[in-house]
């Protein structure tokens, strides 16, 4: 059979089993009726056995036709799959990926992406890193392939993957009064001095939600638009605040005391998000992919040990 069969003369076939009809059938594949029933004739010669049988205008498969029909979507299927991964390896051979991530994912989006382009080396990547503001409308504009962000916008529709944890724990200088008490109640932190971040930063939001959710409020001593103006100020002994455990992937064991305050940390996670309906192409799919496969970037607080889990 397979000498006398051509590939176009199974593809006809495909498309009688699947729409039951010679008309339709010549449609779809933009043939005439009669260089179908042509094919069609030359088909069944060379298979040797009835394929089709006819009864008016009604299309039936006979056994035979129903194993071959079995056989041409597995040999079809099987193409796409092979046509798809050759797609895909040119697309990651050489292409564009371009990222934007909320201020504090800088401290671990460099590193995602240094491992992602030491397995791509030929795909350029671009990564903008700036405040929420600026994020979401770069979200709405939509022309990056994906953003990084402590919480998915609630006012536009997106695709939201959650990639890794993100625990914001209390940060203090080490020789701070409270650096050894354990188990430190809300309102006795509440009454420190805090250092906070811009109004806006998703990190402050978490914190003034875990404090208002307990009926309390805190007073920023000092407001600072930066995490590193923020340790700045918690080494200089103006105060305590709350950051993101990544905040101090570069920091040396010990430099900040985490307290152990009820509540905290509070576990959140980072996304990477794009705007639903839009299909991603494939060197930022390939990343998602590569990101999700990839072991975790644990942010160790300084003790080296992993934070007590606590609820958002
Ligand atoms: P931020 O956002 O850098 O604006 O605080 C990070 C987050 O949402 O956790």
């Amino acid at each position: 059979m397979r000498s006398h069969t051509t590939f176009r003369q199974l593809e006809i076939f495909e498309a009688i089993a699947r729409l039951g009809s010679f008309t339709r059938a010549s449609e779809e594949l933009f043939l005439t009726q009669p260089t179908v029933s042509m094919q069609m004739k030359k088909l069944t010669e060379a298979v040797g056995v009835p394929l089709i049988t006819q009864v008016g205008k009604k299309i039936h498969l006979t056994p035979d036709g129903q194993h071959l029909a079995q056989a041409t979507r597995e040999i079809f299927s099987t193409l796409d799959r092979f046509t798809m991964s050759v797609a895909e390896r040119q697309g990651l051979k050489q292409g564009r990926l371009s990222l934007v991530a909320i201020t504090t994912a800088s401290y671990f989006a460099p590193r995602l992406l240094g491992e992602f382009s030491r397995l791509y080396p030929g795909i350029d990547v671009s990564l903008r890193v700036t405040n929420k503001e600026q994020v979401l409308a770069s979200i709405a504009d939509g022309l990056d392939d994906l953003y990084f962000v402590g919480q998915p916008p609630e006012d536009i529709d997106v695709v939201a993957t959650p990639i890794m944890d993100n625990p914001i724990a209390v940060l203090a200088a080490p020789d701070h009064p409270l650096a050894r008490r354990k188990r430190i109640p809300l309102e006795r932190i509440a009454a420190e001095p805090w250092l906070m971040r811009e109004k806006g930063s998703g990190t402050r939001n978490a914190i003034e939600r875990t404090f208002t959710g307990h009926g309390l409020n805190i007073h920023p001593r000092l407001e600072l638009g930066s995490n590193e103006a923020i340790k700045q100020a918690i080494l200089a002994g103006l105060g305590i605040s709350a950051l993101s455990l990544h905040a101090l992937a570069l920091n040396q064991p010990g430099q900040f005391a985490v307290l152990d305050v009820e509540h905290f940390p509070i576990l959140r996670h980072w996304y990477a998000v794009y705007p639903a309906g839009r299909q991603l192409s494939v060197v930022a799919r390939a990343f998602l992919d590569y990101l999700l496969a990839r072991e975790e970037i644990a942010p160790l607080p300084p003790s080296g040990k992993r934070p007590a889990r606590a609820k958002a």
